[in-house]
């Protein structure tokens, strides 16, 4: 527990947090160390992020871990990456079990290498019971990518006869995108000092408060959460709306 634990209002947690974990690569090269070090380290962030998010009841975290763009890396570090995730995994699903974490993913996931594919659907059959928090990786995601494949599905639909066009709304939307049954995230992370979205849950992000911090993916741990959710504590949301509404 963080000094700033006390903090945070356990009524305004939350639901769904979302993370663009950037800077492994800034992280080691600033320790004079190869790249793929920067991604292992950034794996003790996620298990401490993950931990951290469910002592305080967050239901949902989402993160980025392999965009599409992200096969345009050089060969070596897209292998070592999936590698990572494989090793990650399966040396994980114990803890996960323990700590009560539900693996799921979204993107195209079949497009994986074989051997990550397996893996991932391994984590998520062996974890489909757990409830304390749902961990959801984001691999060979682009919202671009999920936005088309819903629109070319509900247009399948209808050029069947199997739903009018004029039927389509948010909810039948949501219901074919690859996040179908999980909230929106409320608050959206992204580290290292970049403030772009870079293809992230276009549609879900809608009214998300988005929180752009320097610190590189590896040094985000717990206080740091911590410090995000403070900040999207002390925001209004309004929706539109004006501040006599929502107060
Ligand atoms: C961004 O840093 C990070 C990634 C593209 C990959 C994130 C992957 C992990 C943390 C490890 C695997 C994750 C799981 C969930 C098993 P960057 O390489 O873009 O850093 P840079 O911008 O400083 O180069």
């Amino acid at each position: 527990m963080t000094d700033l634990q006390a903090l945070i209002i356990p009524d305004k947690v939350p639901r769904h947090i979302a993370i663009i974990m950037d800077g492994n690569g800034r992280w080691a090269k600033q320790k004079g160390l190869p790249r793929v070090l920067g991604h292992r380290s950034g794996v003790k962030s996620v298990r401490e992020v993950t931990e951290a998010a469910a002592e305080i009841g967050v239901e949902y975290l989402t993160l980025y871990a392999f965009s599409t763009e992200n096969w345009n890396r050089p060969p070596a570090e897209v292998t070592a990456l999936m590698s990572l995730l494989v090793e990650t995994i399966r040396g994980e699903i114990r803890d996960l079990n323990k700590n009560g974490v539900r693996l799921a993913a979204i993107g195209d996931l079949e497009a994986l290498p074989k051997a990550s594919h397996t893996a991932l659907l391994e984590g998520i059959e062996k974890t489909k019971n757990n409830t304390r928090i749902t961990l959801v990786l984001a691999l060979n995601y682009s919202a671009k990518w999920e936005i088309l494949r819903a629109t070319r599905l509900l247009a399948e639909q209808a050029a069947q006869g199997l739903l009018k066009p004029a039927d389509i709304d948010e909810h039948i939307f949501e219901n074919a995108l690859s996040t179908c049954g999980i909230p929106d995230p409320e608050l959206l992370i992204r580290t290292s000092g970049e403030t772009r979205i870079s293809n992230f849950l276009l549609w879900q992000i809608a009214y998300a408060e988005l929180y752009f911090t320097s610190v590189f993916w590896p040094d985000f741990g717990r206080r740091e959460l911590h410090e995000a959710i403070l900040s999207y504590q002390r925001r209004e949301r309004r929706f539109g709306m004006i501040s006599e509404q929502v107060g």
